[in-house]
């Protein structure tokens, strides 16, 4: 049987606005294990400028989750990363290790306003790539810049980038005009990812399996193959897609 990872939570207790404590934490991870995931990468929030904590102390918080997880799922992995609001010095903190790539590899988990200039998406990219990370741009269908604008997209992916959705957009609720867009998206093969982007147990939970059932059915076989499956595995291995 094979399993889902999911590239973007907020799992580690009490260092963003995710899991709120351990407890959190674990119900969080009782729900993705349910699911079929057996991988998370831990994506806490990082805005340069605005560090809460201490990367020691986000090391510490880590190590503490996986001991716990370790400890009741033998199976499930979690591993480092970070979400990082992009701003040019973040590359520099990148490079001196300050911030997390994701899960050791040179992918980058990058986030923006949802306001984000087209123009300012396009030098984020380029400066990773110049750098030698590998920038995946997450929950896309946030940026205006990018929504309902497929050139953009298209652009960006032909630079280089990699393209995340939230599983949300794919799960419950009714049909909507932005989930027609994620789904188009989907179908051209201009999203790389699906993330839970889980915060909680409520609105904001995981939820891989809800989306990956409903791509399942509305993806061609391969499509969904390399969404669900295989470009996650190539991303843990550090590999180019
Ligand atoms: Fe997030």
């Amino acid at each position: 049987m094979a399993y889902y990872t999911d590239i973007h939570s907020h799992i580690l207790p009490g260092v963003d606005d995710g899991a709120k404590d351990m407890e959190t934490t674990m119900a969080m991870i009782d729900m993705a294990y349910s699911q079929g995931v057996r991988v998370m990468i831990a994506t806490p929030h990082y805005y340069p400028g605005h560090v809460r904590h201490p990367k020691e102390y986000l090391d510490d918080v880590f190590r503490e989750t996986v001991s716990a997880v370790k400890e009741k799922y033998g199976d499930f992995t979690i591993l480092p990363g970070n979400e990082v609001y992009y701003r040019e010095e973040a590359v520099e903190k990148l490079q001196d290790r300050r911030i997390h790539t994701m899960a050791d590899t040179l992918y980058v988990l990058l986030e923006f306003s949802p306001g984000v200039h087209y123009q300012v998406l396009v030098g984020a990219v380029r400066k990773c790539l110049e750098t030698g990370y590998y920038p995946v741009l997450a929950h896309i269908e946030r940026y205006q810049s990018l929504w309902k604008n497929e050139k953009n997209v298209r652009e960006l992916v032909r630079m280089g980038a990699y393209m995340q959705i939230n599983a949300e957009n794919f799960s419950g609720g009714i049909f909507s005009a932005q989930r027609r867009w994620c789904l188009r998206l989907a179908k051209e093969g201009l999203v790389h990812f699906i993330g839970s982007d889980a915060h909680n147990t409520k609105e904001r939970c995981p939820n891989i399996k809800q989306a990956a059932d409903y791509l399942k059915e509305k993806l061609d076989k391969e499509t969904f193959q390399k969404i669900m499956y295989d470009n996650p595995a190539k991303l843990l291995k550090g590999e180019y897609l």
